[in-house]
């Protein structure tokens, strides 16, 4: 990652996407995968892909306990799909995995009903496999899942004031300010040395409040952010994947691989006008908060934020065994690519297993493998047998295996479906470090 070399601009926070019309107990939305044009940089703009927009599309909210439509138009040149991650929804089609096409001029509906807690999930393409090329190009953006019991906690809520989303991703502008997925292409993940907050190059954020609450995805192909502020700001995380922690978690680093995502709020009570308080990944500045006149704010937050169920492991039940192996063209799960049409592993629904994931690449230092399951949320258990990072404590969808590691999570399927599990480094999972399992 480079240090962005063009003027600073306001931070774009994608809008919140108008439901076509809404009732006591349904929503109804269009969602349209769509080619644009985005101004990144100055001159040329980049030929986009997006969601109802040029680029990264608008934030999608979702009640709990509603009825959900949702109208998927493909007005691409190619087939697409519309995967919610971590949206526990029947799968394989409302989940909208591979088993999901959307052709091109075509259209098609899901109907869901919601019914997990408050969350910060996302929306991405994953036509098996030009995944990672489609949300390359822009098919992603962000949609949060709303609740009674996180409307009462104390946390800010006004889209684009004092909660915001954090987009992390990175690309490579080559000439005219193109994007170019196939010239850049690396079977380990494109990286670029640009990084895009919601889009924007070099953004900086007006603070006009003293607490703000960030929702971070990391939105990267391959990219793990290591977050940090200036003067090593401590922060509060109160989120990860699947929602509200059951405790806030103070820190002053946070990393985050593919697909993760983590809540935080940020104090800024120690700052006055004029100051600027800046978000790093390793030394590169990603985003610069400017402080502006605020109200004091006193509110605490309180120990304990959520209660998440520790259902016990089924008897008789083996720990499931996941092997992520290889590096480059190489990578398989238990030593085989993913096949659409081969059922990898089956888990009743309601049973709870533990499955062990073991990232066997150590070679030349290997790499941290994100693992990611459709359909569920997990807890995280253990690091080869040792406590998980005390951000862990909490839902996830998506966990972060170093080289050499085995980690622990305990799985339960709450709906029956066909749902993929996979490395979300996108270039791995297209590349068939991915498998099915039926949950029945
Ligand atoms: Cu975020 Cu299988 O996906
Ligand atoms: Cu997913
Ligand atoms: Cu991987």
């Amino acid at each position: 990652l480079e240090e962005a070399k063009v003027p600073q601009q306001p931070l774009n926070v994608p809008p919140l996407l108008k439901p076509d019309k809404e009732t006591a107990t349904d929503t109804y939305y269009t969602v349209v995968a769509q080619t644009g044009e985005t101004q990144f940089l100055p001159g040329a703009k980049t030929k986009t892909w997006g969601y109802n927009n040029s680029v990264l599309g608008q934030t999608i909210v979702f009640e709990k306990g509603k009825h959900i439509h949702v109208t998927l138009k493909n007005e691409l040149p190619e087939l697409t799909t519309f995967h919610w991650h971590g949206l526990n929804v029947i799968g394989p089609y409302v989940d909208g995995g591979c088993h999901a096409p959307v052709y091109p001029g075509k259209s098609s509906q899901i109907d869901f009903t919601l019914d997990q807690p408050a969350a910060t999930v996302w929306l991405h393409a994953h036509p098996c496999p030009e995944t990672a090329a489609q949300v390359y190009h822009g098919l992603a953006a962000m949609v949060l899942v709303k609740d009674e019991v996180e409307a009462k906690l104390p946390f800010p809520r006004n889209w684009g004031i004092d909660d915001i989303p954090l987009i992390l991703q990175d690309r490579r502008f080559h000439e005219n300010n193109q994007w170019d997925y196939r010239a850049d292409y690396d079977p380990d993940g494109v990286q670029g040395p640009t990084a895009l907050i919601n889009g924007t190059v070099n953004p900086y954020f007006d603070v006009t409040t003293q607490r703000l609450r960030l929702r971070i995805l990391d939105g990267a192909n391959r990219r793990e952010w290591r977050l940090h502020f200036s003067d090593d700001l401590a922060f509060t995380q109160i989120g990860s994947d699947g929602g509200i922690m059951p405790a806030p978690v103070k820190l002053t680093k946070l990393m985050l691989t593919c697909a993760e995502r983590a809540e935080v709020i940020v104090d800024f009570s120690q700052y006055k006008p004029g100051d600027e308080v800046t978000l790093y990944s390793d030394d590169v500045p990603l985003v610069r908060f400017r402080v502006h006149q605020f109200a004091t704010d006193e509110t605490q937050l309180p120990e304990h934020l959520v209660d998440i169920a520790d259902p016990t492991v089924t008897p008789g039940l083996p720990v499931r065994k996941v092997v992520m192996s290889g590096m480059d063209e190489e990578v398989m799960i238990d030593g085989k690519k993913f096949a659409m049409q081969r059922i990898d592993a089956r888990q009743k629904v309601g049973d709870v297993q533990y499955w062990d994931i073991t990232n066997t690449n150590t070679m030349n230092g290997g790499m941290v493998h994100p693992f990611h399951m459709h359909g569920t949320q997990f807890t995280v258990i253990s690091r080869n047998g040792h406590e998980p990072y005390p951000n862990e404590h909490g839902y996830k969808d998506t966990v972060g295996v170093n080289p050499g590691e085995t980690v622990r999570i305990k799985v339960k399927f709450d709906l029956p479906g066909l749902y993929m599990y996979h490395c979300h480094i996108i270039e791995h999972e297209d590349g068939g470090m991915m498998a099915q399992i039926l949950a029945y």
